[in-house]
């Protein structure tokens, strides 16, 4: 298949693009769209073969249930049951990084939900995702725009790596500004949330409109054997980069000691504070912005993840544990789920 690629960063100068990237979308075909967290690989939510084609593009367990993308938050009352929660929520973060499971309606196939009776809504900030699908006039379900167990992508090249010749367009928007996939909430009977992902939303911004967030411990820690997983995207290995990527647990002369002493004998890079970058001489020192910039550290994380692959010299890919306050809570779980739980105590 012929891919076809085009820039567009305002959505009023370039309609007729827009127009025809939707006219793909309804007839089936699959398109490639930036969004605010990372790109997203689009097709018809309402249409089975749609999501097939989305999977076999991804090379994805048709388990994995997909996200469906809105314009407004409204719409979610067409393909799935609503409550009060849901629109204070909407009313709170959408458009934003925020996905809201629901008990689906019919018109959603089984094939867009891997299977499930809820599906996952979310109604995106980006000017151009938001036209895409105004124009579709139909949900675009939208997993994240890699090839499966890569990093998610958050810029244009990243995709056209993972998916050219796979899909009938990509629209490059640019670099996407958060650079970590949206917060996943699910709603319980007695009103309380279980946050199935965190993510550009965070935990404290959720309890400013709901009175209880479970934290289930597959967040911050691996799944107990024949533990069910509450979202079936965390049974799945995620984000992990060629060489084992190994998180440092101490102070920042710790972690300075211990480097200095790592990169004389073995190849290795180092994903640092832009302040320490000069500290090292024979590493490939990838700088995440200042120490107190969480979200640059966000935004750099996947593309860094990518760069380190295509270094086969390196052996082993060192970074600071995260903390896990605010964005640090979705940072620290992609974190440590590239580095399959490898932390090092210094
Ligand atoms: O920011 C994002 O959410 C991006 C952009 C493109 O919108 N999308 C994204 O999609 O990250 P994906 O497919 O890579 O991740 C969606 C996650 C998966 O782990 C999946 O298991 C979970 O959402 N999910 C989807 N539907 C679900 C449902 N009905 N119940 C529980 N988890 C669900
Ligand atoms: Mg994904």
């Amino acid at each position: 298949m012929k891919t076809e690629v085009i820039k567009i960063n305002d959505p009023k100068e370039c309609q007729n693009e827009l127009l025809h990237a939707a006219d793909i979308i309804k007839s089936g075909g699959l398109v490639v769209m930036p969004t605010e967290t990372v790109y997203g690989l689009g097709g018809n939510a309402c249409l089975d073969s749609s999501a097939k084609k989305i999977y076999a593009a991804k090379g994805r367990p048709s388990d994995n249930p997909l996200i469906i993308h809105i314009s407004d938050p409204h719409d979610a009352e067409k393909y799935a049951y609503t409550c009060d929660i849901y629109y204070k929520l909407a009313n709170a973060f959408m458009p934003g990084p925020l996905t809201i499971v629901l008990k689906k309606k019919d018109i959603i196939p089984y094939s867009v939900t891997g299977g499930l009776d809820t599906v996952a809504i979310r109604c995106p900030q980006h000017p151009v995702a938001n036209a895409l699908i105004k124009y579709c006039g139909v949900p675009i379900a939208a997993p994240s725009a890699n090839i499966s167990g890569k990093p998610s992508p958050t810029c244009a090249t990243h995709v056209i790596h993972d998916l050219d010749g796979k899909v009938d367009m990509i629209i490059d928007g640019g670099e996407c500004d958060i650079g970590l996939e949206s917060t996943i909430v699910s709603i319980n009977d007695d009103g309380s949330l279980t946050l199935l992902r965190p993510g550009g939303i965070t935990y404290d911004a959720l309890m400013c409109v709901c009175e209880k967030i479970i934290i289930p411990e597959s967040i911050e820690h691996s799944l107990k054997e024949n533990e069910r997983p509450l979202s079936p995207g965390m049974k799945y290995k995620h984000y992990a980069p060629s060489s084992p990527l190994i998180l440092l647990d101490g102070t920042n002369e710790d972690v300075e000691t211990f480097l200095k002493a790592e990169e004389k004998h073995e190849k290795i890079a180092i994903m640092c504070y832009d302040e320490e970058a000069s500290l090292y001489k024979n590493a490939l020192v990838l700088k995440i912005g200042a120490e107190n910039d969480i979200e640059s550290h966000a935004k750099t994380l996947f593309s860094y993840l990518r760069e380190c692959d295509d270094h086969p010299e390196i052996q082993k890919i060192y970074a600071h544990l995260p903390s896990k306050d605010g964005l640090g809570l979705a940072l620290y779980n992609r974190m440590i789920r590239a580095a399959a739980h490898t932390v090092k105590k210094l």
